[in-house]
C-alpha cells in the first residue's frame, strides 16, 4: 500500500523518475531500524551501508538519542528563535565550540540542512566583506566536481557536471579548481598500482599550484575558498592528499580570503578525527555542520563561524544578517544533538570507530582480488572503492551502464543498502555501532554484486 501511494503521489531526490514507476519496480518501504540494520514492510532485513545517506552514526533506534528526544517531547517541540532564545540551543552552542578546539572559532549560526549551512557560510562572508571596507571580494573558489547540497548559493559553488549543468544559468559565478583526485589526476605519473592512489602518485603536486595561480590572479576579489575537507563525498569519494587542504587554506588566507570548510559529510569522527580538519594545520573561518549532528535522527545544521566575522554585524540595523529559518535552534534537533555529542564524546564510542575503520581496512585485499577493483581508498570509516573497465588504463566504465548502481541493486539482494557515488564508486560507511561481523556481511554483499554485475 505505501507503495502504490508513493508512485501516485511522490517524487524522489536523485532518483530516476521512469526507473522509480516502472510497473515491476517494487520500492523499498522502510518501516524500523536497530543498529545498523533497516528492515523493510515484507521482513527483509539489509544493513545500512551508507548510514542512511551519511547521517547515522549511533545506529538506529539509539536509546540515548531516542530517549532525548522523548524527554524533550515533554517540555516543547519547538518554538521560534527569532528574538528569542531556547534551554538548549546556547548549550549545544558551547558544546559544538568546544569540540571544534580552535580559539578563532567562537560562534553558531543555526539552520536546518547541509545546504543551508552552506548556505548561510556563503551569504554570511558576502555580507561580511560588503559591509566591512572589502566590498570587491565577491569571488567564490571551490573545487572541480563539489558538492555543496541543492539550493542555489550552494549549487554556485558547486561544479557538478551532472547536477548542477541544468542551472548553470540561474547560478552566480564562481571559480572553479581542479580536483586533487590522485587516481585519475592528469599530472600522475604513476601506473596503476592495487594499492590507494595518494600513496604512489608521482607528480609535481599540480593541484596546489593551481589554486596558488588562481589566487595569485585574483586575489583581491576572492571572498573565500570554499572546500570539503580531505573527502568529496559526491564526487566519489575523492580522498585529497595530505596537506592539500592546509596549504590551500593557507593559500586563501595570504590572500585575505575567508575558508569555508564544509564537514556536512566528514563531520562527527567519519574520518578519524572528529572534524577532518583537525587532522591538518588548518585555521578554518567557517564551517558547515549537519547529517551526523544529530546522529541521523533529525534535520538540524549548524555554521561556526569566527568573532571577528560576528564582530563585522555589530552595529545599526542596516548591519544585520537577514537570513533565518523557521525552525532554526529547533528543540528536539538540540536534544537529539546533545545526546549524539555525548555518545560520540565517550570512550567506546572511539573504540567502536576504531574497531570499524579496522574491520573496514581488512577488507581492502577482498576488494583488491576483484579485477574491476582499481582503486580503494579509506579515510577512517569511510572506505571507497572504485570500479573501472581496465586496470592498467583507469579506462571508466561507459555512465550509461550505470554499474555502480547496478552493483548496488544486486548488493541489495545480499542484504547491502548502500548507494554509489561519483563515476561507479561504492561505497561503505556505516555508523559506527557496526560490528566487524556486520562489516564482513557488508563486503561480502558488495563483493558478490561485483561479481555478478561485472567480473
Ligand atoms: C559535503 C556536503 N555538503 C552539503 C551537503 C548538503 O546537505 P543536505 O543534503 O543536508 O542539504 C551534502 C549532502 O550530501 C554534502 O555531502
Amino acid at each position: 500500500m505505501p507503495a502504490a501511494l508513493d508512485k501516485k503521489y511522490l517524487w524522489h531526490p536523485f532518483t530516476l523518475t521512469d526507473a522509480w514507476l516502472a510497473a515491476d519496480y517494487a520500492p523499498t518501504v522502510i518501516v524500523s531500524g536497530d543498529g545498523s540494520w533497516l528492515c523493510d514492510d515484507q521482513g527483509n532485513k539489509y544493513l545500512d551501508g551508507n548510514s542512511s545517506i551519511w547521517t547515522n552514526i549511533h545506529g538506529h533506534r539509539n536509546a540515548t538519542v531516542s530517549g532525548a528526544i522523548r524527554a524533550q517531547l515533554d517540555r516543547i517541540a519547538h518554538s521560534s528563535f527569532l528574538g528569542l532564545t531556547n534551554e538548549l540551543a546556547p548549550v549545544l552552542g558551547k558544546r559544538l565550540v568546544e569540540l571544534a578546539d580552535d580559539d578563532r572559532l567562537t560562534r553558531c549560526f543555526f539552520s536546518d540542512d547541509g545546504a543551508t549551512a552552506i548556505e548561510a557560510a556563503l551569504k554570511i562572508t558576502y555580507q561580511f566583506f560588503a559591509q566591512n571596507g572589502e566590498p570587491q571580494r565577491k569571488k567564490f573558489v571551490s573545487l572541480s566536481a563539489g558538492y555543496h547540497g541543492d539550493t542555489v548559493g550552494a549549487m554556485s559553488v558547486g561544479h557538478s557536471k551532472l547536477f548542477h549543468h541544468c542551472y548553470r544559468n540561474m547560478l552566480f559565478e564562481s571559480d572553479e579548481v581542479p580536483v586533487p583526485y590522485c587516481y585519475r589526476c592528469p599530472f600522475n605519473q604513476a601506473a596503476p598500482q592495487r594499492a590507494d592512489a595518494r600513496a604512489y602518485a608521482r607528480c609535481g603536486r599540480e593541484c596546489i599550484a593551481a589554486v596558488e595561480k588562481k589566487f595569485a590572479a585574483d586575489g583581491a576579489r576572492a571572498a573565500a575558498w570554499v572546500v570539503e575537507p580531505r573527502v568529496q563525498g559526491a564526487a566519489g569519494f575523492i580522498m585529497h592528499p595530505d596537506n592539500y587542504l592546509a596549504e590551500t587554506c593557507a593559500i586563501a588566507q595570504r590572500h585575505g580570503a575567508l575558508v569555508i570548510l564544509d564537514e556536512v559529510m566528514t563531520g562527527f569522527g567519519r574520518t578519524g578525527a572528529i572534524f577532518a580538519w583537525q587532522k591538518e594545520q588548518v585555521a578554518p573561518d567557517l564551517v558547515a555542520l549537519a547529517k551526523a549532528l544529530t546522529g541521523g535522527y533529525l534535520p538540524l545544521a549548524v555554521t561556526l563561524l569566527t568573532e571577528k566575522i560576528f564582530d563585522g554585524f555589530r552595529g545599526d540595523a542596516t548591519r544585520t544578517f537577514f537570513h533565518g529559518h523557521s525552525y532554526t535552534g529547533n528543540q528536539l534537533g538540540c536534544a537529539a544533538a546533545l545526546a549524539t555529542l555525548d555518545i560520540l564524546q565517550s570512550d567506546n564510542c572511539a573504540d567502536r570507530q576504531r574497531r570499524l575503520a579496522a574491520a573496514l581496512t581488512a577488507a581492502h585485499e577482498k576488494f583488491w582480488s576483484l579485477p574491476a577493483v582499481g582503486d580503494v581508498r579509506q579515510e577512517g570509516c569511510i572506505l571507497a572503492i572504485e570500479l573501472v573497465k581496465d586496470f592498467s588504463t583507469r579506462e571508466p566504465f561507459d555512465p550509461s551502464l550505470r554499474v555502480g548502481a547496478r552493483v548496488c541493486e544486486a548488493a541489495k539482494k545480499h542484504g547491502l543498502l548502500t548507494r554509489p557515488a561519483g563515476r561507479d564508486v561504492l561505497l561503505l560507511m556505516p555508523p559506527y555501532t557496526t560490528t566487524p561481523a556486520e562489516v564482513d556481511v557488508m563486503v561480502s554483499a558488495l563483493c558478490k554484486g561485483i561479481e555478478e554485475v561485472v567480473n
